[in-house]
């Protein structure tokens, strides 16, 4: 059967989507990080349909680690001047990112990424993004860092006394693996409350997991990102840009990082230029803007994918299902 052929209005793809994450439900038990005496991330956090949360052996996510690392997000003696903290650009109720700032990606569920960056720039484990972060934030130079009440939070997190990057990096990579989003009307609905979306949301969950759609073979899994990084038609000049800036090759020009959906109601504007200021302008390019260049995502249409105007309407309301209110609510993610 051709990919282009749509089985029933998406009934396929979407028990496939959502079947195949049902299995691998398992995987919550699996994010339990190995120590005795640790935290789970987060503890609340009903994970069934994720894939399994990788904890690397030598951080393991611990209350103290978590804390230090929360601390540190929030805390403007991180950065060069003192002025600002992570948390200035990346803000809680906006999913961890910022309407003004340029750019800037949320922070959601990115213990499953191995990713970073639009383009990919940093790749491997949180503990390397948080390295990378740290040391552009204050040049490996920890001074600052060395004051008595910070110094107790570095001595309880990692058991012994001293203030360095690296530990400064990996507190940050325990406290990103509480930022876990799993609780969305949309997991609800997954989870067997059929109630949980309205009609309009059901039918543009149908058209999100539809062949004639595409979008769920990139917004891939519980996820909403595959990982990957696609070009998906912005503009017809593409040399130099995106992952080919990193690589070096013309294979990767114009390809950005596949940003998760959680909770994209409030991380406008959108795309890695900010071209679009709302999620009908997103869905009316998938639908009829996306133009042609040497390395276009093959499930890209040219030209678009021709939603109607209620299939696009259907469609913002499922992503607007998306939205996880007590992610972007709860004190524990919040300034310490
Ligand atoms: C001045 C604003 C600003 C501050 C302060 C800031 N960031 Fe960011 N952050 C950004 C922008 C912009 C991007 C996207 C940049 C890109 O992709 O090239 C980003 C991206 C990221 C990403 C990649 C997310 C992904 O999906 O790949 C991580 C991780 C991150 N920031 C962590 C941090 C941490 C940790 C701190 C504090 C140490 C911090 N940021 C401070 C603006 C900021
Ligand atoms: C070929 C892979 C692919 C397909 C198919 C796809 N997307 Fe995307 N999507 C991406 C990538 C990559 C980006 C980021 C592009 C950029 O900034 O250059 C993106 C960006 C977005 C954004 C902006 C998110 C943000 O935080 O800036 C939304 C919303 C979105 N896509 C929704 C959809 C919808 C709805 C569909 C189906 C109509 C869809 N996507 C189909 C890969 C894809």
């Amino acid at each position: 059967m051709s990919r282009r052929v749509a089985p029933p209005r998406g009934a396929v793809a979407l028990v496939l989507a959502l079947g195949l994450a049902a299995v691998a439900g398992c995987g919550a038990t699996e994010a339990s990080p190995p120590d005795a005496g640790a935290v789970a991330p987060p503890d609340a956090a009903d994970l069934t349909g994720f894939p399994p949360m990788v904890v690397p052996a030598d951080n393991p996510t611990t209350a103290a680690g978590v804390a230090l690392g929360r601390q540190l997000y929030y805390d403007p003696r991180l950065s060069h001047d003192g002025t600002r903290a992570c948390a200035s650009c990346h803000r809680q109720d906006r999913a961890f990112s910022n309407p003004t700032t340029p750019g800037v990606l949320a922070h959601i569920n990115l213990a499953w990424s191995r990713n970073f960056l639009w383009n990919g720039r940093v790749s491997g484990t949180l503990e390397d993004a948080m390295t990378m972060e740290v040391e552009g934030f204050f040049a490996t130079d920890v001074t600052r860092l060395q004051a008595p009440d910070l110094e107790v939070l570095f001595e309880d997190a990692f058991g012994s006394p001293g203030v360095t990057t690296q530990r400064a990096a990996y507190a940050l990579a325990q406290f990103q693996r509480t930022l876990v989003s799993a609780d969305s009307r949309f997991d609800r609905y997954a989870r067997g409350d059929l109630d949980a979306l309205d009609d309009a949301e059901r039918r543009g969950m149908w058209v999100f997991y539809s062949e004639r759609a595409e979008c769920f073979h990139c917004h891939a899994t519980r996820l909403f990102t595959d990982n990957e990084f696609h070009n998906i038609g912005l503009d017809a000049e593409v040399a130099g840009t995106g992952r080919g800036a990193v690589t070096g090759e013309a294979r990767d020009d114009g390809r950005f990082k596949t940003p998760t959906l959680r909770n994209v109601e409030r991380t406008a504007p959108y795309m890695h230029d900010d071209r679009f200021a709302t999620l009908e302008e997103v869905v009316d390019f998938y639908s009829e803007g996306p133009v042609d260049s040497p390395t276009l995502d093959t499930l890209i249409h040219l030209g678009g994918f021709g939603l109607t105007t209620e299939e696009r309407a259907d469609l913002v309301a499922f992503l607007r299902a998306l939205t996880d209110d007590a992610f972007l609510e709860n004190p524990d993610l919040g300034p310490p």
